[in-house]
């Protein structure tokens, strides 16, 4: 079978994860790795022998486009995949982003923009919509058991220790660093979007200060341990979903709440879901409540997610590599795309906004608005800073609070 995916791999830490995957694809040839660290370059061509390395974006495209590459799957820095997935574009492949797809809301239009202005490929590679449990919520959500699904919840937990944290993050300006708990919010938001198709329109946030945090990660520019979002969808319903926080509590869990039925996993649940009615909305010969687990409902409907249960995430990655043969070779339009991506990374944008304003609530552009972007379009406030110190312009606070704003993070490393 011929290779109709020709693929590079821009950022060689997480890129390499999906490196693997890429290998096993029939329908995928990998061209060329880029980074410009030295030893994840290496890395990458010694697990992969024959497919060359650049440190260099520009000759890493130059040698791509010679070489018939047409698709680049962008695993560089959280808060740089924007301008690269438009560079990718403009030269005419497609651009397959991991979170965060942008980081200012000038770069949400510029990127949307430039999709419908070349008419380009571009498919944000989020995951945890694609675990497990996950899809068996967004079934039990689309199939009407629940009745009207009016409450969602996404709680994404990862607790990393100092030393954990801080070998993910060498360099003063790495984006972990600086990253604002809500600003990693697509793992518990994305599932909920897809579970009720809806698009995020308003949002209210708020973030607390954890005491450990600020003595120990001393390291980290801004000591938040926990980011906590409500949201108001376009369909009506509403979904509180956290950033990537570092409570200890030591699991995920996603809740679905209907008028019929509600459906949760994760947490308490065990990895199990946990479905029940309420009397008189029990379908019949059906239990108020039962705890099943999904994995056998999920493969029995989508036989890919056998194929691919143990990948990374749960097999969520997986099934992100499937979208993309089905996006790139087949034309099924990704669930991801570049409204829903720009859609997920302003909610992140203003979620930072609300947290800085004791949680206002902030306006989400309909990105399909030329009309609602131009509201927004120059608005380029970042927490994030290039590796030289250059293009922050927004120091959130320690603590928070706006007179603060100001507090630049001390760098013990
Ligand atoms: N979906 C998931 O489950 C998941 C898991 C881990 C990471 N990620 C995402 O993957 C992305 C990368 O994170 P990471 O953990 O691999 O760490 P990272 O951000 O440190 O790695 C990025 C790599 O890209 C390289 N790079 C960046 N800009 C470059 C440039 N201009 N030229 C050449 N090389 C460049 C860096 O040298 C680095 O090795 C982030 O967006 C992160 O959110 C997603």
């Amino acid at each position: 079978m011929s290779k109709e995916i020709k693929i590079g791999v821009f950022g060689c830490d997480r890129g390499l994860a999906y490196a693997r995957l890429f290998a096993n694809e029939d329908a995928i040839e990998m061209v060329a790795f880029c980074d410009k660290k030295e030893d994840r370059l290496q890395k990458a061509m010694e697990r992969f022998p024959g497919i060359p390395g650049f440190a260099s974006f520009d000759e890493f495209m130059a040698y791509g486009k010679e070489h018939g590459m047409n698709a680049v799957f962008l695993a560089n820095y959280f808060h740089e995949h924007a301008p690269f997935a438009i560079k990718v574009m403009e030269a005419g492949m497609a651009a397959l982003s991991e979170c965060l797809p942008a980081s200012t809301l000038k770069q949400c239009c510029e990127l949307v923009r430039a999709k419908e202005r070349l008419n380009g490929k571009y498919m944000f590679c989020e995951n945890y919509p694609y675990m497990v449990g996950n899809l068996e919520l967004t079934h039990l959500c689309h199939e009407g058991t629940l009745g009207t699904v009016m409450y969602l919840e996404g709680e994404y937990n990862h607790h990393d220790g100092p030393s954990d944290l801080y070998a993910r993050s060498k360099g003063k300006y790495h984006w972990r660093n600086w990253e604002p708990r809500c600003f990693y919010l697509s793992h518990s938001l994305a599932p909920l979007m897809m579970m009720v198709d809806g698009i995020p329109r308003y949002v209210s946030a708020q973030a607390a200060v954890s005491q450990i945090q600020k003595e120990m990660f001393t390291f980290r520019a801004i000591s938040d341990g926990m980011a906590q979002m409500l949201c108001k969808f376009d369909n009506g319903s509403v979904a509180r979903f956290s950033g990537c926080n570092g409570i200890a509590s030591g699991y995920s869990a996603y809740r679905a709440f209907g008028d019929k039925g509600a459906a949760e996993w994760g947490g308490q649940t065990n990895r199990q879901v946990r479905l029940n009615y309420k009397g008189w909305t029990c379908p019949p010969g059906v239990p108020d409540l039962q705890y099943y687990e999904p994995t056998r409902y999920v493969c029995a409907r989508d036989p890919r997610v056998a194929k691919g249960l143990s990948a990374g995430h749960g097999g969520s990655d997986y099934i992100v590599v499937q979208n993309i043969i089905a996006y790139l070779r087949d034309g099924v339009e990704p669930y991801f795309d570049v409204y829903k991506a720009a859609a997920i990374a302003a909610t992140a944008c203003l979620s930072l906004k609300s947290c800085m304003n004791n949680g206002e609530m902030f306006k989400i552009p309909d990105f399909h608005s030329e009309e609602e972007m131009k509201e927004v379009e120059n608005d380029d406030l970042t927490p994030f800073y290039d590796d030289e110190g250059h293009g922050g312009t927004y120091k959130p606070s320690l603590e928070y609070t706006p007179d603060q704003f100001d507090r630049v993070g001390v760098y013990e490393g």
